[in-house]
């Protein structure tokens, strides 16, 4: 084995299996992106808390703070402006961050994540009659875990049911690794076209929904683009990332039916969730972050201008976690990464957890006895270096006869 920088993705290998020699290098690990765009990645528990307690001082989100975006150094048709370039939350620091997390914060309120609790049961209920009867394998990603978390953003927004399946479409393509260019550029286009009208549509008349709350919020005077742009990040932040968690903990609880014993005798629901999510985080590398000097992380030296991503799977550190690659529910979950830390840590952290209880609560009550069809090592892993789960979750939900 050579030294060389590794190249994330690598072509033959699973990007979990990418992730893995990375980690084996070291806290912060120089790697090449596509294009041969170079950039360092933080794999440890210390190197993530180093990065992200840097946020807004040390590192910018602000692709107009990365010289080598702009200098040439980085091609125009980099792939992945498609996610820096982005002019969203996500992609802001400091002030600009501040006055457009406001807005959303004060309609996306711990109360109304509660209120949604006896909708998102329905949901779940809804979804799991459709397959319950089927004495062969089940598919539940398009069964269960894909349609799930967009049908509950659509109650959060108050989307009427005759534009939930357009909305669903939508974020589908956006998401396939298998749409082409313009197909993307094209549901990009109609989503957000959609968003626009269907903000006006909230302005004149408005409900009992977080798109009316966020517009009664405006103290800011955000305009309909940083508004519609906040709708359209909301729902594609909060979708790929709860199908991975389910399936990553579905996955889990069958391979691991001790676990799954206690979870369902001690309604131990939550803690499913955050071991879940320390055992194999639906993130594996968060949005790209700019050193603005130089500095020192994890004991490494980082020059100014470097691009740095960092991993969301540090739950599988072994200095921080005793038995890191052990499943077991009774983890200690205090200082959990997955949903980042500080000023851009995850929005939707208080519903996704709420969600994940509430579909796994559901699913294995329903079928206790549910387990995978096929080796969980063996599933197909989806190629995205930001996002990793699985691309199929055939189970079995009685035993074969
Ligand atoms: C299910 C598991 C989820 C995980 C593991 C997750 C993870 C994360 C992480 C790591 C970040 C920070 C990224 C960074 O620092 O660069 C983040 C930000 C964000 N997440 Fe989540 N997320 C999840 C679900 C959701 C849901 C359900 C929503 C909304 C409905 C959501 C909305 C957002 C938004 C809007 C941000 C940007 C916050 C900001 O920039 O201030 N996420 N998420």
């Amino acid at each position: 084995m050579t030294d060389s920088v590794i190249q994330l993705p690598t072509a033959g290998e699973t990007v979990l299996e990418t992730y893995e020699r990375i980690a084996r290098r070291g806290p912060l690990v120089p790697v090449e992106l596509t294009g041969g765009v170079a950039a360092w990645t933080a794999m440890s528990y210390q190197a993530v808390s180093e990065v992200l307690a840097g946020d807004g001082t040390v590192f910018s989100k602000n692709a107009q703070k990365c010289p080598a975006l702009h200098d040439g150094t980085i091609p125009a048709d980099w792939p992945m402006r498609a996610f820096t370039d982005i002019d969203h939350m996500l992609n802001k620091d400091g002030e600009d961050h501040r006055r457009l997390r406001k807005t959303i914060s004060a309609a996306f309120t711990p109360a109304r994540v509660a209120a949604l609790e006896s909708q998102i049961r329905r949901i779940a209920a809804e979804l799991i009659d459709g397959f319950a009867d089927e004495q062969g394998e089940v598919d539940l990603i398009p069964r269960f875990t894909l349609p799930f978390p967009v049908r509950v953003i659509c109650e959060l927004y108050g989307v009427r049911d005759a534009d939930q399946s357009r909305l669903r479409d939508w974020a589908a393509i956006l998401m396939s690794h298998t749409s082409t260019a313009e197909q993307m550029q094209a549901a990009m286009g109609e989503m957000l076209a959609f968003l626009g009208d269907f903000l006006e549509a909230k302005r004149r008349e408005p409900g009992d929904d977080l798109t009316s709350a966020m517009l009664a919020a405006n103290t800011d005077n955000l305009t309909t683009d940083d508004m519609v742009n906040m709708l359209w990040l909301v729902i594609m932040a909060g979708h790929e990332t709860t199908v991975h968690l389910l399936a990553n903990a579905i996955t889990a609880l069958s391979d691991n039916p001790e676990q799954l014993d206690k979870a369902l005798t001690q309604d131990r629901w939550a803690d499913v969730v955050e071991e879940a999510l320390r055992y194999r985080s639906p993130v594996y590398s968060a949005n790209l972050r700019y050193a603005q000097r130089d500095v020192t992380i994890a004991g490494v030296d980082l020059p100014k201008g470097a691009i740095v991503i960092w991993n969301g799977n540090v739950g599988r550190d072994p200095e921080r976690y005793p038995e890191a690659d052990v499943f077991d529910i009774d983890h200690d979950h205090r200082g959990q990464l997955a949903f980042g830390r500080g000023p851009h840590v995850c929005l939707g952290a208080p519903l996704a957890r709420l969600e994940a209880r509430i579909a796994l609560s559901a699913l294995f009550n329903r079928f206790p006895l549910l387990r995978l069809a096929q080796d969980s090592a063996l599933l197909a892993i989806s190629p995205q270096i930001m996002t990793a789960g699985p691309l199929a979750l055939p189970v079995r939900l009685y035993p074969a006869d």
